[in-house]
């Protein structure tokens, strides 16, 4: 259920009936103290200032018209016009029960739509570095979270797998193939694309050879389309490896690489040209934005094809979203790319919006990111000063949460630690990217995302341990429990309406693409559970009703933060 919505609706409503203009918005929020009562709306001054009224005065009326009836227990009016809301706790009572019964903890069902996720995106022949981990991580959650709305994803991983460097690779496959049939240095991809460049650089025939193939490529030629297939698997292979390690959802069939999209490339330039949106300059295609200005202040020429009849980055991402458009019948597109990126797509979108390649009600979306820094407030790099490698970071994650888990759990069987310490370890990674608001930069560092006490991955784990084994230790079954959630005491009122908040917080996740706004929520509902828990005691409450009753919290509570764990992509064990 979302609260923010039902309360909304009812104030807006009693909001116009009072004489407010009819496009008055109540914004309604969730406190931030108890003593403004659970809920707080604050359009009142806004609404009177656009209707000429006095604000107390318009609050008043609305207040009077207002009608929430077995919602509220109080409604106030505060300061120049706030109005509080403070929740009936049987209302709450009855919903939190319902939620538990609930499929979907009683979210409420969405219109679905197709919503494309374009990311991980790593580049062939090259190893996945850090710089792709956040993208990977974000925007798995953000397809987790959007899929158990109950949307229809697309998950769209745009590999860079086209592009004049494919001459160089094909040449240096070819000549690594000849030299040592046996394995050969592609399990080091980085080292690969490395000496590929050494050689084209220093190696007229070699150089002359790697251009020819571009070209032969390009054509369609077997051999050449053969040897990059083979570039593309090697590097895919390698990559899915990484995706199941961080127990994200990408599969092979989401590959929906820059290659795809080749074919449309002339077409969209033509296109361009002869409705007079591109024109030639210097031999080059390009397309002048009003929106961007250059170093001169006069429209900023993106181009589109270069002299020598290549194609761009910005094309591609052009026909990209046309597909995704046509295709795909997208309704919303979210790109997890990092901010550098960011004027690389406006001009992109600039160009596919003038040329009305994808209607205006389809919505495409930068969910930027920033940096990963490491404590130094540098750019995270290695002790040597290279680029720190995913699989690296990810090994030294497993062997740090090994050492954690085992000093904790000494008697623990061999084969569960494994599972805890793979849990904790990869999640502690995640979680700590998750966590921070995905715009900024963020600071890397293990001792933080491996603590048991604050927002870190071990923590919510350990929380979610400690709520499901109460059910464990008194052999409880949940079928069980016939009689009703009843809220007494103020934890457990406050826990069960930050319960209610669930649908609330997804949905806002789901909005803006901000994965921390679940996280905040987590941690939030086990610091409550935990005064809870030490206040209100549980299997031996002074009746059986209570007994109960705080059971069905403790499980509403595991619940939740089980499936808010999942929609993170973070997972949970039994203990630890
Ligand atoms: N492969 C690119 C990179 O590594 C990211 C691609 C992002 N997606 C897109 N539609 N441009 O920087």
């Amino acid at each position: 259920m979302n609260i923010q919505a039902i309360l909304s609706g009812k104030i807006s409503s009693a909001l116009i009936a009072a004489g407010a203009p009819t496009d008055s918005e109540a914004h309604v929020r969730q406190s931030a103290k108890a003593q403004f009562g659970d809920y707080q709306a604050n359009g009142v001054m806004a609404a009177a200032k656009k209707a000429g009224m006095p604000p107390r005065q318009l609050a008043e009326k609305v207040v009077n018209l207002l009608d929430l009836q077995g919602i509220a227990s109080k409604v106030e009016i505060a300061g120049p016009g706030f109005i509080n809301i403070f929740l009936d706790k049987e209302w709450v009572a009855t919903n939190t029960e319902n939620a538990l019964k609930a499929e979907k903890l009683g979210i409420s069902p969405v219109e679905p739509q197709t919503i494309i996720i374009d990311y991980s995106a790593p580049n062939v022949a090259k190893q996945m570095h850090i710089g792709h981990i956040r993208s990977t991580i974000i925007g798995d959650a953000a397809a987790r979270t959007l899929e158990f709305l109950g949307h229809k994803v697309i998950r769209a991983n745009h590999l860079g797998d086209w592009g004049t460097q494919f001459g160089m690779l094909i040449a240096y496959l070819e000549k690594v193939q000849n030299e040592n049939a046996k394995d050969m240095a592609l399990a080091d991809l980085e080292e690969f694309y490395r000496a590929a460049k050494k050689n084209y650089d220093e190696d007229e025939e070699f150089a002359i050879r790697a251009r020819n193939y571009v070209v032969k490529l390009q054509g369609g030629d077997e051999y050449c389309r053969n040897m990059w297939r083979k570039l593309v698997e090697i590097t895919m292979s390698q990559n899915q490896a990484t995706y199941n390690r961080l127990n994200v959802t990408l599969t092979e069939k989401d590959v929906m690489g820059e290659s795809l999209y080749n074919d449309m490339l002339p077409g969209i330039v033509a296109d361009l040209k002869q409705r007079g949106i591109a024109v030639e300059s210097d031999g080059a295609t390009v397309v002048y934005l009003d929106e961007f200005k250059n170093k001169e202040g006069e429209p900023m020429g993106i181009i589109i094809q270069k002299k020598d009849g290549g194609y761009l980055y910005t094309t591609t991402d052009i026909a990209c979203a046309k597909y995704r458009h046509e295709v795909l019948n997208a309704d919303r597109v979210l790109y997890y790319i990092d901010s550098r990126q960011h004027q690389h797509l406006m001009q992109a979108w600039s160009i596919v919006r003038k040329a009305g390649y994808i209607p205006e009600s389809m919505s495409l979306e930068h969910h930027m990111f920033g940096m990963m820094l490491g404590k130094d407030g540098k750019p995270f790099k290695t002790r040597a000063g290279g680029t720190v490698k995913l699989s690296d970071l990810l090994d030294e994650a497993i062997e740090r949460a090994d050492m954690l888990i085992r000093e904790k759990n000494p008697d623990m069987p061999e084969d569960e630690l494994k599972k805890v310490v793979e849990a904790v370890g990869i999640g502690a990674v995640k979680y700590a990217d998750l966590s921070k608001s995905r715009t900024t930069d963020y600071v890397f560092d293990w001792d933080n995302m491996l603590a048991f006490d604050g927002n870190t991955a071990p923590y919510m784990q350990y929380a979610y341990t400690r709520v499901s084994s109460i059910f464990k230790r008194a052999e409880i079954d949940e079928n069980s429990l016939t009689l009703p959630i009843v809220l007494n005491e103020e934890r457990e009122q406050a826990l069960a309406t930050r319960l209610l908040q669930f649908e609330e917080t997804i949905i806002t996740v789901a909005r803006e693409g901000t994965p921390h706004v679940m996280c905040a929520y987590l941690y939030d509902l086990a610091g409550l559970f935990s005064g809870f828990y030490e206040h209100c005691p549980i299997l031996n409450a002074e009746s059986e009703e209570l007994r109960q009753s705080r059971l069905k919290l403790a499980l509403l509570t595991a619940k939740t933060l089980k499936q808010g764990l999942d929609t993170l992509g973070i997972q949970t064990v039994e203990r630890m």
